[in-house]
């Protein structure tokens, strides 16, 4: 997804801002380009592809400023191309600006801007029409042009902009779309997101919607949308740079499984005190609220919906109240029944998904309580919630989401279980034992993950396999859906999820001696009804892996493998059991040679609709 870094210091603005775009490679995109103010002229390069490509285009001396500003782009309109990477610049080429975010009337813009102006547009972007807005307003005053271009613009935006004739500053503005300052020494920043900052600042301010700012090597100035200057208090970025490196693994991915034990932990103790009750630090949200609620909305997108679809289960389970739940994409375009008694949970790891940020948006219109879950603090889902719980994941850089789902689980059962204690659904025993339950699974996924052999044999021995199903039942079902996302996200193979007992309705028909069914029977109540749906499929000539309980070893006779996880209460199974279909998607992707960090297509925050 496109990316913003934008430096202004005394000299090599190229570095930093390549360095910077470097950092946000993760999240995906097709192309990137660079703009410098040179000689009273902007000058811009930019490549289709890899940062790489860029770098080779820009290494002459002659190219440098003290000023630059960089994109990498995701396309949304136009194809990739070296014509629509931004940077976009004016006609004449004294302006330049790189945008994050989609302008929805763009088209009508455009049209103007040809009729009225005779502006002859070079790509097919939607960008495009914000350098030349920002051209024909220019009076040698930055700031109020790029102010005076934001009228006509609808739709979501973070842009940055130079111009020829004032080398000295970045103007900067944002509307739905991410955008940070970093404040350096003698040097200041802007960006998408803190990461590509962490190796020059610590200190950032976030830049609100319908705020602009001006950044100089010695003063960032942040307006509001009347032009009154903001006091902002300044943010400390405490996590480390480091924290997103490989640290010796082969993948982003194996090694954010492999800190799920650490993440649950973490995000556990963050809301534990020494008495083992759940603390609320930071949350406004009290029991005479809790008791208002007659129903509870959980939205979000991918993978953080499948962490939902355990939510619900484990909320009407332990807090005894209505659940229903939404993909984002849906939810804000169905009118959906919500008011001032509805609790709405967002879940998202990286709170910039545009859909899950507008979902939130509608709820909150129609006088709903914003609880979210999120992983990154300070994002956009964040800083618009009422409440917030965290999960402490750390940084999640593999597209393919993997701490972020466990600890957004481990967030689920916080909230149902404080829930369930304010309405007097949970009695004391049952709260303890919940926690004791949760408390174990750090160390419970550590054994899991010394399986990683054997899970890696089973890959190697399917990875060739075109259809893969996952089956289960009760909350075995939500994790088969996340199991099968996981797969076919990352090794392209065709996969579907269904509960078990759906199978007979229909989807029976595609199982043949081909087929691959990997088998959720984790649930103690449903493990007899599973081993039944189990027989059924076997019947038809497919390939059993069932995954159970340490102890529950009667599945053997009914599968070709067997993969165990520890004895668990049920509600907490699903932490244990993603981690192997996790494993499983990891290592068919490897013995397939797939872009296991960047699948294709994918980007890992997705900021547009
Ligand atoms: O950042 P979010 O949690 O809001 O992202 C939601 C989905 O885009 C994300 O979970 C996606 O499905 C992942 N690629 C799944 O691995």
């Amino acid at each position: 997804m496109c990316g913003i870094v934008g430096y202004v210091g005394e000299s090599q603005a190229k570095e930093k801002v390549i360095d910077g775009l470097k950092r946000l490679e993760y999240r995906g995109y097709d192309s990137a380009g660079i703009a410098l103010p040179i000689n009273g002229q902007i000058e811009i390069r930019k490549h289709v592809g890899e940062i790489k490509n860029l770098e080779k285009i820009i290494n002459d001396e002659s190219y440098n400023a003290a000023v630059g500003i960089g994109h990498t782009r995701w396309a949304t309109h136009g194809a990739p191309s070296d014509i629509n990477a931004h940077p976009h610049g004016n006609q004449d080429g004294s302006i330049a600006i790189v945008h994050n975010g989609i302008i929805e009337n763009y088209q009508e813009i455009r049209e103007w801007l040809t009729r009225e102006y005779g502006v002859e547009f070079k790509s097919e972007t939607d960008s495009e029409v914000i350098a030349h807005l920002i051209g024909i307003y220019y009076d040698g005053d930055l700031l109020a042009a790029v102010n005076r271009a934001v009228e006509e613009m609808r739709g979501a935006y973070a842009v940055a902009a130079i111009a020829a004739d004032e080398p000295d500053k970045i103007v900067a503005v944002r509307k739905d779309a991410p955008l940070v300052a970093g404040i350096g020494k003698g040097c200041n920043f802007i960006a998408s997101d803190i990461p590509a900052l962490l190796k020059y600042v610590r200190e950032v301010y976030f830049i609100e919607n319908n705020e602009t700012v001006v950044l100089t090597k010695d003063d960032i100035v942040i307006y509001d949308e009347n032009g009154k200057q903001v006091k902002r208090d300044v943010f400390h970025v405490s996590w480390d740079a480091d924290a997103a490196e490989k640290e010796g693994y082969d993948h982003f991915m194996l090694k954010e499984i492999h800190e799920q034990p650490k993440g649950i932990g973490e995000t556990l103790l963050r809301r534990l005190d020494e008495n083992g009750e759940i603390n609320l630090d930071g949350i406004t949200m009290t029991k005479e609220d809790i008791e208002n609620f007659n129903k509870v909305y959980i939205v979000a997108c991918g993978t953080a919906y499948h962490a939902g679809l355990v939510g619900k289960m484990i909320i009407e389970k332990l807090a005894k109240i209505p659940v229903e739940i939404d993909v984002a994409s849906e939810f804000r375009y169905r009118d959906p029944f919500v008011d001032d008694k509805t609790l709405f949970i967002a879940i998202s790891q990286s709170g910039e998904t545009l859909d899950t940020l507008a979902a939130l948006r509608e709820a909150k219109s129609k006088g709903a309580r914003i609880l979210s879950v999120v992983n990154v603090v300070g994002s956009s889902v964040a800083r618009e919630s009422d409440d917030v719980f965290y999960t402490w994941a750390g940084p999640e850089i593999a597209v393919a989401s993997t701490k972020a789902y466990t600890t957004q689980l481990i967030c689920m059962y916080l909230i149902a279980l404080y829930m369930g204690r304010a309405k007097g659904a949970v009695d004391d025993a049952q709260y303890k034992f919940m926690l004791d339950e949760l408390k174990a699974l750090p160390e419970k996924v550590e054994a899991v993950l010394k399986q990683e052999d054997a899970i890696a044999a089973l890959a190697k021995k399917y990875h060739h396999k075109e259809h893969i199903f996952f089956i289960g039942r009760g909350l075995d079902s939500g994790v088969s859906y996340e199991g099968s996302l996981k797969l076919k996200e990352i090794s392209y193979i065709h996969s579907f999820a269904i509960a078990a007992g759906e199978l007979k309705h229909g989807t029976i028909a595609l199982m043949d001696t081909e087929t691959l069914v990997i088998a959720l029977a984790t649930q103690d109540f449903l493990y007899e009804k599973m081993v039944s749906n189990i027989v059924e499929v076997r019947a038809r000539g497919a390939r059993i892996v069932g995954l159970a309980k340490e102890g529950k070893d009667e599945i053997e006779k009914v599968s070709d493998e067997v993969i165990y996880v520890p004895e668990c209460a049920d509600e907490v199974s699903p932490v244990l059991a993603v981690v192997p279909l996790q494993i499983f998607a990891y290592y068919v992707a490897k013995y397939r040679g797939c872009n296991i960090d960047k699948p294709k297509n994918l980007a890992k925050s997705v900021t547009v609709e």
